[in-house]
């Protein structure tokens, strides 16, 4: 029997940062990996350059992903785009660049796949990147027939994309579930919960749904949780085992 899922129109299988495990996170290279793997949608970190450029990046500094170093907010974007963020990963993926977020929009658009786009500031700069992501974003997927779903940890960030772009859906990220999720996602006016796989329940996942939104697991790893979640009854999984639980997974 299909199960209609009016309130969570998007694909139920994500790959988390581009392509999980498999290339380097938040590139262009991963993005294309979760394509040619037959992903419907991709999650990935977009934060603010030092001159207020939207870039795929997840942590708060360049070391760890780029042969850069020094913060990501006071590096500006001609900069962080010579520093190579593929040779920490592989030989293979050496010279691959930071991408800004309009090419990451423009690869999913070309390859077909739908974006979950995490707004993950850097601290002191979640309104303005709330804001200018959503500006970019309403831009960037003008006329597509299935918006990006804008989520964040900062509930300030998801309030400053709200008050931008009100069309385009927003999902609150959180690890334990609030005591006052409700309230939140109603002010938030957010079409989706997405929580720690490990912290979600039937019961939690059955109540958010009952207020007519959606339930995402992130980030799920192995098959085994997968098929709880899935007959738990939760929307979506985010993964970073790319190869194991594919699009057919459900
Ligand atoms: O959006 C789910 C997941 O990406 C949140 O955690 O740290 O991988 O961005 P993180
Ligand atoms: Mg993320």
């Amino acid at each position: 029997m299909l199960i209609e899922r009016p309130y969570w129109p998007f694909p139920r299988i994500i790959a988390h940062r581009g392509a999980g495990l498999l290339a380097p996170e938040n590139t262009l290279a991963a993005i294309r990996y979760a394509a040619n793997l037959g992903f419907a949608g991709v999650e990935f970190d977009v934060k603010l350059t030092a001159d207020d450029v939207p870039i795929l990046f997840h942590d708060e500094t360049l070391e760890r992903t780029t042969d850069g170093s020094g913060p990501v907010a006071e590096t500006r974007f001609d900069i962080i785009s010579q520093f190579d963020a593929g040779s920490w990963f592989a030989n293979e993926y050496a010279n691959e660049p930071v991408p800004a977020f309009a090419a990451a929009s423009a690869l999913c658009k070309e390859a077909g796949l739908w974006a979950n786009v995490e707004i993950k500031p850097c601290p002191g700069r979640e309104r303005e990147t709330g804001r200018l992501v959503a500006r970019m974003a309403k831009l960037l997927w003008s006329g597509a027939p299935l918006p990006p779903l804008l989520s964040s940890f900062s509930e300030d960030a998801l309030d400053a994309a709200m008050a931008e772009a009100p069309e385009l859906p927003r999902a609150l990220l959180c690890t334990a579930i609030p005591a006052d999720w409700e309230e939140t996602l109603d002010r938030l006016r957010c079409v989706a919960l997405h929580a720690a796989c490990d912290q979600l329940t039937a019961k939690a996942a059955a109540e958010i749904q009952a207020t007519e939104r959606g339930v995402l697991a992130f980030t799920v790893n192995d098959s085994v949780s997968a098929l709880e979640l899935i007959e738990m009854g939760v929307d979506a999984l985010v993964t970073d085992q790319i190869d194991h639980i594919t699009q057919n997974f459900v």
